[in-house]
């Protein structure tokens, strides 16, 4: 990992009552962000973390589903507990589950591109209607006195440069008492290709100079998590694809921050914190379950081992046809 020093003087990120002497947070991310892998970020200095996003009626179907999809424990905290969805009525209910379940910040994902999404009317369709966009929000503002937050993209169509619909839910949010929005600085048609315009992230800043802002959008290295504080005077920023098998940076842009240098994991670090979320998955999903679910990460954390190509395909092998397993792996490439 890189080791640049960068001496710095941020203040604390404050998301409504929740204040983080480190000004990064950990993104909803689908697949990964489950409690297992909030709780390893946390360890390695993540102050807050968010779940993968829900279906605000999964959430609202049943007890169990809601059990399984938002799991958090004492440990997990503070937490935004995420969740999409089409309607008011819907939201509402899902978020009175989310805080019942114990999550300290509600979020509205008006942000996801996934295609099933947008044609359900839920997620990213909010960027391009923006009057169901702020019914939904008003309707939760008004029915829970959790803080709320919102994420969205700067707009739906990629050649839409006046972000109309953005300006207009971003104010309507912030009217109705949300504490801060994560802004995903790419249109929705873009999903994750191209690069985040992070000009619209300080001309967002600078229009909302009082209201705290999160930057996201190819935040891929602790240096650029550092970059984009100095370079568009956010509040915070928000670790996504970076933070996805690279937990430790979180630390390195602390030590980024305080004036040190970025160190990465040794071997040794590594297999320590595979062991422990190996044995996290086994925990909450069991001994077979667990054991898969923990080759799907295995493929993320090789990015960070010397041989990455080698380590990654011997994780691939164990998850598709077992012919490495995981003790063999942590024995040949993490001694
Ligand atoms: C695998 C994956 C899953 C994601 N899941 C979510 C999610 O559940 N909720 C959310 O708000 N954003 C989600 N995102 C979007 C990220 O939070 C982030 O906004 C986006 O990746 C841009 O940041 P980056 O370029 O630094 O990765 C996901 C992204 C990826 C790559």
């Amino acid at each position: 990992m890189a080791a640049t020093t960068t001496q710095s003087h941020f203040i604390p990120l404050r998301i409504g009552p929740i204040e983080l002497p480190t000004p990064a947070v950990l993104a909803g991310l689908a697949g990964y962000s489950d409690l297992t892998y909030r709780l390893i970020c946390r360890g390695l200095s993540a102050g807050y973390c968010t779940t993968e996003v829900a279906l605000d009626t999964s959430i609202n179907l049943s007890a169990k589903l809601r059990r399984k999809l938002i799991q958090t424990d004492p440990r997990d905290h503070p937490l935004a507990g995420q969740i999409m969805g089409a309607g008011a009525e819907t939201m509402v209910t899902a978020t009175r589950h989310l805080t019942a379940m114990g999550c300290d910040v509600v979020d509205l994902n008006f942000a996801c591109p996934v295609r099933k999404a947008l044609r359900r009317g839920r997620g990213g369709h909010m960027m391009r209607d923006p009057h169901l966009a702020i019914a939904v929000l008003r309707a939760v503002a008004a029915a829970v006195d959790v803080p709320l937050t919102l994420k969205l993209r700067r707009s739906f169509i990629h050649t839409d440069t006046a972000c109309d619909a953005f300006w207009r839910i971003a104010e309507a949010a912030f009217d109705a008492g949300a504490v801060a929005i994560c802004v995903h600085s790419r249109s929705v048609e873009e999903r994750y290709c191209g690069q985040a315009d992070w000009g619209f992230l300080s001309e967002v800043k600078r229009h909302f100079a009082d209201n705290t802002i999160i930057g996201s959008g190819d935040l891929l290295t602790a240096e650029a998590g550092v970059q984009m504080l100095r370079q568009t005077g956010v509040d915070g920023v928000c670790f996504a694809r970076g933070a996805l098998g690279n937990p430790w940076i979180f630390g390195q842009f602390a030590q980024l921050l305080a004036g040190e240098i970025a160190t990465g994991p040794t071997l040794a670090q590594q297999r320590a914190i595979l062991e422990e979320h190996r044995q996290l998955c086994i925990e909450l999903f069991g001994e077979i379950c667990g054991v898969k679910k923990m080759y799907r990460f295995g493929i993320r954390y090789s990015k960070c081992h010397p041989s990455p190509k080698l380590v990654r395909q011997a994780f691939i092998n164990a998850k598709c046809d077992e012919t490495s397993h995981f003790d063999e792996i942590i024995a040949t490439y993490y001694k």
